[in-house]
């Protein structure tokens, strides 16, 4: 089967279309390269020898989202990452998100609803819930105003894609991600370094570097045990597997409801500063970093309860925090070689 994968070039995506070509899938890529670079093909071939078809394109054009279905016409399968993700960013240029992550969705589902039969898998994430009242988060937790355009965007795009499977053949997983971390094991791709980075891993491995003088900590005055915010991070290798998973689901018709909605984390929490003291041990480096301020959107603590994830879609992270910090450690180091 041909898989068309939005934004396949980016750091899950990558990463997916790796866990796809090692199904057997045939991929497709769209990506308009906003965000990530033509090269990381030659990474995905490096690992699994299989290129994928590529198309340089943007999402944001609804004639050339028609014109790609015409071409291809035997894609039913999307699994769509295609979007803007810097929380900051959104509140700074809200259109730039309500356009880039609303109106490309919007342009996908009408193609794929003139099919008799489709399977979409959305990028959502654990902004959604906010900060949730009960911890592990469960799938109906309850969603809280988003507190960004960004969160915004996902909990709109999740409200799209249930009005429109109600009344076409399109089925669809929401997966809602926790913290994504880490690099394939090969180091052949990777989290791609483009500017200051907003999250705590990518700044904590260009710190390891000595790209960065040192870690600010955004706040240790949290109700948490050692005062720092808590987070669910999963290995970007067994968040790749969850969107496999997802997808044959559908493909099989195993599906229980037209939409449905996982949590996908590992299910441990983690602070800040056990981030930071796991990657000491795994580098061996000591890491400098401050306690600054707290950040203006943070929320105190998020990790997933897995049960849905693991006993209904039949999918369970496998590494551990350890292991994501190890890879994306290797990965920082090799780009920088
Ligand atoms: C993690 C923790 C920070 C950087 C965001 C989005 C989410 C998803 C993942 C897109 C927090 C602390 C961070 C730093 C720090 N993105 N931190 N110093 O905010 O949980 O989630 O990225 O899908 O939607 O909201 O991830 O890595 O930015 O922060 O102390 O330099 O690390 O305060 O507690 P976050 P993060």
């Amino acid at each position: 089967m041909k898989i068309l994968v939005t934004g396949g070039l980016g750091f899950i995506g990558s990463h997916t279309v790796v866990e796809l070509q090692n199904e057997g899938f045939e991929v497709v890529i769209i990506d308009n390269l906003s965000n990530t670079t033509e090269k990381v093909i030659d990474g995905i071939v490096a690992i699994t020898g299989k290129k994928p078809i590529f198309e340089k394109m943007d999402l944001r054009d609804k004639a050339d989202v028609k014109d790609f279905f015409a071409r291809h016409s035997d894609v039913s399968g999307v699994i769509h990452f295609a979007a803007s993700k810097a929380v900051g960013e959104s509140v700074e240029n809200p259109l730039l998100y309500y356009e880039n992550n609303i109106n490309t969705l919007v342009y996908l589902l009408q193609e794929l609803s003139q099919k008799p039969e489709a399977q979409f898998i959305f990028s959502s994430s654990c902004t959604v819930y906010g900060q949730a009242e009960e911890m592990p988060i469960t799938e109906d937790a309850s969603v809280q105003p988003a507190i960004s355009p960004y969160g915004n965007t996902k909990q709109i795009g999740e409200e799209i894609i249930r009005d429109t499977a109600k009344v076409t053949n399109v089925n669809a997983i929401l997966l809602r991600y926790f913290n994504p971390i880490g690099s394939h094991p090969s180091a052949e791709i990777g989290e791609l370094p483009i500017g200051v980075p907003q999250n705590l891993v990518p700044f904590i491995t260009q710190t390891g570097m000595g790209l960065r003088e040192k870690l600010s900590v955004f706040g240790d005055d949290y109700p948490t045990i050692d005062g720092t915010c808590i987070r669910d991070y999963i290995h970007v290798v067994d968040l790749a597997k969850a969107h496999v998973v997802a997808l044959q689901r559908l493909i099989g018709n195993k599906n229980e409801q037209k939409v449905e909605t996982f949590n996908v984390g590992t299910g441990t929490g983690s602070t800040v500063l056990e981030v930071i003291n796991t990657f000491e041990k795994v580098s061996g480096k000591k890491l400098p970093y401050q306690i600054v301020g707290r950040r203006e959107g943070d929320v105190i603590t998020a990790y997933a309860n897995t049960d849905k994830a693991n006993n209904v879609l039949g999918w369970k992270a496998q590494s551990t925090l350890e292991d994501g910090l190890a890879s994306a450690w290797k990965w920082e180091q090799k780009i920088r070689s």
